[in-house]
């Protein structure tokens, strides 16, 4: 059986990019790119067809991730038929998420850092209008959530 998950945050720049590299490279190291397939996409339409922000590449590349072959795209209704977890980063990106859900869909829709308990926060803070600070700390909570995450569908899915 293969697990598919979708990240999803406004732009598809910083956060869900960040998830969608991250998630993948550990699903390279894990030998699971059989059972897992991963994507990311943002509410809003933006950013269609460009790259990850340059803070974001730059921040991802540093700690050994290559997003530079992702593109931005927007989420549609029919990514509901494809995807088993549809994983948004903040609570604005969840009711946007929720507004265009289809009455039939039976996967998992909810926030990504649900995955993480025992640290306070519930979402990943937008880094896009602050310092360089801020994508470190996307990286950081990314990391702890994707291997959280790895480990809920490798013992329920
Ligand atoms: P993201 O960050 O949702 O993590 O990709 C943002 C990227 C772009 C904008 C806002 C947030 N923007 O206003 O263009």
């Amino acid at each position: 059986m293969v697990t598919k998950v979708l990240f999803v945050c406004l732009g598809n720049i910083c956060r869900s990019p960040t998830a969608h590299g991250v998630m993948a490279q550990k699903i390279v190291e894990r030998g699971l790119i059989k059972r897992i397939r991963v994507d990311s996409a943002g509410t809003s339409d933006w950013h269609l067809g460009s790259l990850p922000d340059p803070r974001t590449l730059l921040a991802a590349k540093t700690r050994g991730y290559d997003l530079s072959d992702q593109r931005g795209r927007q989420v549609t209704r029919g990514d509901f038929d494809e995807f088993d977890f549809i994983l948004a980063m903040d609570q604005q990106n969840l009711a946007n998420l929720e507004r265009i859900k289809p009455r039939h869909f039976a996967g998992h829709l909810g926030l990504f850092l649900d995955f993480l308990p025992n640290q306070p926060l519930r979402e990943v803070p937008d880094p896009y209008h602050g310092g360089t600070q801020g994508f470190e700390q996307v990286l950081d909570l990314v990391e702890a959530s994707c291997d959280a995450l790895l480990t809920h569908i490798l013992t329920t899915a």
